[in-house]
C-alpha cells in the first residue's frame, strides 16, 4: 500500500513557557538553547530529515524570535558559515495564535494551510535524539507509509509522573495492534490507563481541524489536541507509536538541563574538557 506523502509539519510555539520565567517573558520557550542551537531548530532539522516541505510555525503576537532566526542572513552568517538552515524547496509560513487558549486551538490556527491531507505535529520543547534509528519523525513517517493510518509519539512513563501526560489505551490488550482506543489527558495515577505517556510528535488526519473546531476547553482550562483526536479514534486508526531515541522533556527546568549536559557531552568542541570538569563536580 502506499499513501500520499506527507507535506505539511505544525510547530505550535505559542504558548506561555511560565515554568521557564523570567526567561520566557520576551522570547518563546522554543528559543532556548541546547548547547548552541534553539529548540526550535532541532525540531525543523527532525522534519526536514524526514521529508517535510511545509513548515507552519504557530507563534506568538509580540514574540518574533523564531521569523528571525530562521529568516535571518546577516553578515554574521556569512563570517560564521552559517548557511541557511532551511533549505529552498522547503517552504516556512508564520501565523499567529492571537491567545494562547492551547495545543488544541494553536493547531487549529493553522487549518487553512493543511488542506485535506494528513499532517504532522511537532513540539519543540520534547527533544528527541533518536541519532541511531533515524529522526522520531522519520521513524512515524514510515510506519505512516507502511500502515496508511496516523501515530503519536509515546513513552513508557512512572506511575507517578501520569499527571503530567495525555495517557493512551491500546484497543487491543494483547498488544497486536496499536491503535489507540482511548487518551485520558493528565489522570491521576489511580485513573491512568496504562502508563504509556503521549510525548510531542502526532501525524495526523485533516479532521481533526473540523473537531478542534467544535472542542471546548478542557484540562487546564486550555483547549486540548488530545480531545480533539479523542472524537476522532472510534474511526480514524490512530496508533501509539513507540519511537527509538532517548527524549528530553525540555519545557521543564530538570529536562533541559539533562539535554544540554548530554548534548554537550557529544559536542565535539566540548565534549572532552566538558567531560573532565563533570569529574571535578562529583
Ligand atoms: P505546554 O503545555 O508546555 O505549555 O505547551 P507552555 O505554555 O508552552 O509552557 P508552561 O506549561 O506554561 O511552562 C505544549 C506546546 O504547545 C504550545 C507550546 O508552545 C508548546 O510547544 N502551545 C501551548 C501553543 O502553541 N499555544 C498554546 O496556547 C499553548
Amino acid at each position: 500500500m502506499s499513501y500520499k506523502k506527507l507535506k505539511t509539519v505544525i510547530f505550535p510555539a505559542a504558548g506561555l513557557g511560565t515554568r521557564f520565567l523570567p526567561v520566557t517573558k520576551a522570547s518563546p520557550k522554543e528559543m532556548l538553547p541546547i548547547v548552541d542551537k534553539p529548540l526550535i531548530q532541532y525540531a525543523v532539522e527532525e522534519a526536514i530529515e524526514a521529508g517535510f516541505e511545509q513548515l507552519i510555525f504557530v507563534i506568538p503576537p509580540d514574540k518574533k524570535a523564531i521569523k528571525k532566526h530562521f529568516e535571518s542572513t546577516s553578515e554574521l552568517d556569512a563570517v560564521t558559515k552559517i548557511g541557511a538552515i532551511i533549505p529552498a524547496n522547503v517552504s516556512s509560513l508564520y501565523i499567529e495564535q492571537a491567545e494562547p487558549l492551547g495545543l488544541g486551538h494553536a493547531i487549529w490556527c493553522a487549518r487553512d494551510a493543511v488542506e485535506a491531507e494528513s499532517f504532522a505535529v511537532v513540539l519543540a520543547d520534547d527533544l528527541i535524539d533518536g541519532a541511531a534509528a533515524g529522526g522520531c519523525l522519520l521513524q512515524m513517517v514510515r510506519h505512516y507509509e507502511k500502515n496508511g493510518c496516523g501515530a503519536i509519539g509515546i513513552q513508557k512513563i512512572a506511575l507517578e509522573e501520569t499527571k503530567q501526560y495525555g495517557i493512551i489505551k491500546y484497543e487491543d490488550e494483547v498488544g497486536s495492534s496499536n491503535r489507540i482506543a482511548t487518551i485520558v489527558e493528565k489522570p491521576d495515577p489511580q485513573f491512568a490507563p496504562s502508563l504509556l505517556g503521549v510525548v510531542g510528535r502526532y501525524i495526523l488526519p485533516s479532521a481533526v481541524m473540523g473537531q478542534l473546531e467544535k472542542t471546548q476547553k478542557g484540562s487546564g482550562n486550555e483547549i486540548q489536541l488530545t480531545d480533539g483526536i479523542s472524537a476522532l479514534l472510534g474511526d480514524y486508526r490512530i496508533d501509539g507509536f513507540q519511537f527509538k531515541g532517548q527524549r528530553y522533556d525540555c519545557g521543564s527546568k530538570i529536562g533541559y538541563l539533562k539535554a544540554n549536559v548530554d548534548y554537550a557531552l557529544k559536542h565535539p568542541e566540548l565534549a572532552k574538557e566538558f567531560a573532565a570538569w563533570l569529574t571535578t563536580k562529583q
